[in-house]
C-alpha cells in the first residue's frame, strides 16, 4: 500500500491529509482562515502567515489522529499553483522538506487537477468525460480522455463564477465567502424579481463571462433607497438563477458540440467550491439534456479546497510512474495552468 501526505495552501483554506492508494482518507483536516471575514475577501499576506501558523499545529495533529508516523509515508504532495504565491511557498516548502527529511519523493500538484480528480474519492469515473470546474478563481470546461489527458474546451473571459458570488454577496452586505450566503438568501427570494444579463448567451463557444452581471447588480443596488431583507433575498435568487442558467446553457452547448463530432462521453462531473450549490445540483438533475448522463460530484465537504484531492493526483502520478520534478528545479507558480495533452 502506498500512503501519501499532502498539503493544500493555495488560498484561504489550510489543509493536510493522509490518503492511501485506494483513495481512502485516513485523516484530513481543513481549516478555513476566518481572519479574512472582516475584510470581505482574502488578504494574501495574512493568508501566508496564517498557513504557517496553522500547519505547525495541524500536521502533527493529523499524524496523531491517523495513528501514523512520518516514516509511514511513501510520497509527499503539495499544491504548487495556481493560487496565492505566499501560501503556495509555505505549503510546498514544508511538504518538500518533509520529503527530503526521510528521502521520499515529492510531487508538486496542480490545484485544478486536484479539483478535476476529486470525484474519484466517491465515484468510479468513466472516461472520456466532461468536467465543469467552478471555483473562486476559475470557471472552465474540460474534456478528459483519461487521467492526465485534459483538453480545455472553454473558460471565463473575466470573473470566475465563485468570484461573482463573492462580489455580489459583498454588494448585498452579506458575509464572505458569498456563495453559501447567496444560496441561503435565495431560498426565500423570487428568482424572477430582477432581470439580469446573460453575457455570451448566443456565442457559439464554451466561454463564460460573469462581470457584466455583477455590474448590473451594482447598478440596481445603487438605485435602491433601502437594502431590505426582501431585496437581498430577491436579488440573491435572481442572481443565482441567472448563474445556473448560464452554466446549463454552456453544458448543453458542449454536449451538442461533442455529439456533432460523434464523441460519446460517459459522465459529467461538477467540481470546485460552487459545485456545493444545491440549487445548481437540482437544476442539473431536472434538465433533460444533461440528466441523460451520469452527473457526478465529489463529497460535499471535498467541493471546496482540501488536501485529499491533492494527494489523489500525487498518488495517480506515482502509480503511472510519472516522475516528479527534480526537487531543486521545482517552483511554486501562481499562474500555473494544466498541461493540455488531450485532444477531442
Ligand atoms: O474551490 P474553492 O473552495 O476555491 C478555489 O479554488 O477558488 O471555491 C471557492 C468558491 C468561493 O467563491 C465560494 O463563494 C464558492 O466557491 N462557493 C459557493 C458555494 N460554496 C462555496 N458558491 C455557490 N454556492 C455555494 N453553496
Ligand atoms: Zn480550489
Amino acid at each position: 500500500m502506498t500512503l501519501a501526505f499532502s498539503i493544500e495552501t493555495s488560498c484561504d483554506e489550510t489543509s493536510v491529509a493522509i490518503v492511501d492508494d485506494k483513495g481512502k482518507i485516513l485523516n484530513q483536516i481543513i481549516e478555513n482562515q476566518q481572519v479574512h471575514n472582516k475584510f470581505g475577501g482574502v488578504v494574501p499576506e495574512i493568508a501566508s502567515r496564517a498557513h504557517l501558523q496553522i500547519l505547525q499545529r495541524i500536521i502533527p495533529l493529523s499524524f496523531k489522529r491517523a495513528k501514523l508516523n512520518l516514516n509511514d509515508i511513501d510520497i509527499f504532495c503539495a499544491t504548487c499553483g495556481p493560487g496565492l504565491i505566499g501560501g503556495l511557498l509555505v505549503g510546498s516548502t514544508i511538504a518538500k522538506s518533509m520529503a527530503v527529511g526521510i528521502n521520499k519523493p515529492f510531487y508538486p500538484v496542480n490545484h485544478l487537477e486536484g479539483h478535476l480528480m476529486s470525484p474519484t474519492l466517491n465515484n468510479i469515473l468513466k472516461f472520456p468525460n466532461l468536467s465543469i470546474l467552478l471555483t473562486g478563481g476559475h470557471t472552465q470546461i474540460y474534456f478528459i480522455k483519461k487521467p492526465n489527458d485534459y483538453k480545455l474546451l472553454g473558460e471565463t473571459v473575466d470573473d470566475a463564477v465563485g468570484e461573482s458570488f463573492d462580489k455580489v454577496a459583498k454588494l448585498l452586505s452579506l458575509s464572505y465567502p458569498g456563495g453559501p450566503e447567496i444560496e441561503k438568501f435565495a431560498q426565500n427570494g423570487n428568482f424572477n424579481a430582477y432581470d439580469l444579463p446573460h453575457p455570451l448567451k448566443n456565442k457559439n463557444n464554451m466561454n463564460f463571462s460573469f462581470s457584466g452581471i455583477k455590474t448590473a447588480v451594482n447598478l440596481i443596488v445603487k438605485n435602491q433607497n433601502k437594502i431590505t431583507q426582501k431585496f437581498k433575498e430577491d436579488m440573491a435568487a435572481s442572481f443565482q438563477n441567472k448563474i445556473i442558467e448560464i452554466i446549463i446553457n454552456k453544458i448543453e452547448r458542449t454536449i451538442k458540440m461533442l455529439k456533432n463530432k460523434n464523441i460519446n462521453i460517459a459522465d459529467i462531473s461538477i467540481v470546485g467550491g460552487v459545485a456545493a450549490n444545491k440549487a445548481l445540483r437540482n437544476s442539473l438533475l431536472n434538465n433533460d439534456k444533461i440528466n441523460k448522463y451520469n452527473i457526478v460530484y465529489p463529497p460535499i465537504e471535498i467541493c471546496g479546497d482540501n488536501a485529499a484531492m491533492i494527494a489523489l493526483v500525487g498518488l495517480q502520478k506515482y502509480k503511472h510512474k510519472i516522475k516528479p520534478d527534480h526537487l531543486f528545479n521545482f517552483k511554486a507558480n501562481p499562474r500555473l495552468s494544466i498541461i493540455e495533452s488531450g485532444s477531442l
